[in-house]
């Protein structure tokens, strides 16, 4: 499957876009909250505007964290399966909201429930992204022992994204916590070896392992800022970038 989409004006033409579980929940301390996720949709509607194409993929924290429930003691592979279901409700949230502002949107389960959304297949799913449908990857990558963040990472590679935009609440990444320390800096690009040599924690080491080996860029922004996706993939330097010691932006293998 060659692709042949290229617009000259983004610097970034296919993006996954990683949205915590977290983020769904706006300034409430569980759940959904729908106008935060109608924020999101339009953000995402603003910066389809440009031809970009979106895929995009959920956390679950917001409703059920299997790390956390492992840690009070909870088989972890059990924990992690209940996780991967809240990534499926976020994601029919999610899919709703867009839909609502008209962005056709697919959503695929990589644990395969097919009264409620398609299966993961890649090639339908890229056949979506260029069909100009949003595509949400759901439940993960569908095994236990693997977070929200790698299932981007392996989805991101998988589909041929040119980057992953992980959206925070923060507006990139920090020498420290910037709520707790007035003097923490802000860099504008930093190295996946130093992302794994200091521990800053914007994803975790299996997933920036696998941008790493595969040399795909990764943008760590505010999501609650007005345009930042739209101006990220329009070149403007927002929030922090992850990548390699060259500098080089990740091969364009189409398929
Ligand atoms: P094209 O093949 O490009 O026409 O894509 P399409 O997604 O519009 O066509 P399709 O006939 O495959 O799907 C129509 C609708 O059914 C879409 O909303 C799909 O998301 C949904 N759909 C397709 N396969 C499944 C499935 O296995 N389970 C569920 N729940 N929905 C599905």
């Amino acid at each position: 499957m060659e692709n042949k989409h290229r617009i000259k004006s983004l610097v970034y033409n296919r993006i996954l876009l990683k949205i915590s579980g977290e983020a769904m929940m706006g300034d409430k301390s569980y759940g959904i909250d729908p106008s935060t996720v109608d924020f999101m949709a339009k953000e995402i509607k603003e910066a389809i505007s440009t031809g970009v194409q979106i895929a995009i993929v959920i956390g679950g924290g917001n409703i059920f964290r299997g790390v956390e429930a492992s840690v009070k003691g909870m088989e972890r592979a059990s924990a992690d399966y209940m996780g991967m279901l809240a990534t499926v409700i976020n994601a029919l949230a999610l899919q709703n909201s867009l839909e609502k502002n008209d962005i056709p949107t697919r959503v695929q389960s990589a644990i395969e429930m097919k009264e409620l959304t398609e299966p993961y297949i890649r090639r339908k799913a890229i056949r979506h992204l260029e069909k100009g449908r949003t595509v949400i990857f759901a439940a993960g990558t569908g095994n236990p022992y693997f977070t929200t963040d790698t299932a981007a990472a392996l989805r991101a590679m998988e589909i041929g994204a040119d980057v992953i935009l992980k959206a925070t609440k923060v507006d990139g990444i920090y020498s420290s916590d910037p709520v707790k320390d007035p003097t923490a800096k802000k860099y504008n690009t930093v190295t996946y070896i130093d992302v794994l040599k200091r521990g800053l924690s914007i994803m975790d080491s299996t997933a920036v392992s696998l941008c790493m080996d595969n040399n795909l860029p990764i943008v760590v922004f505010n999501l609650r800022g007005n345009g930042n996706i739209k101006r990220i993939i329009k070149g403007k330097k927002i929030g922090t970038l992850v990548r390699g010691n060259n500098g080089a932006r990740v091969k364009k293998k189409y398929h």
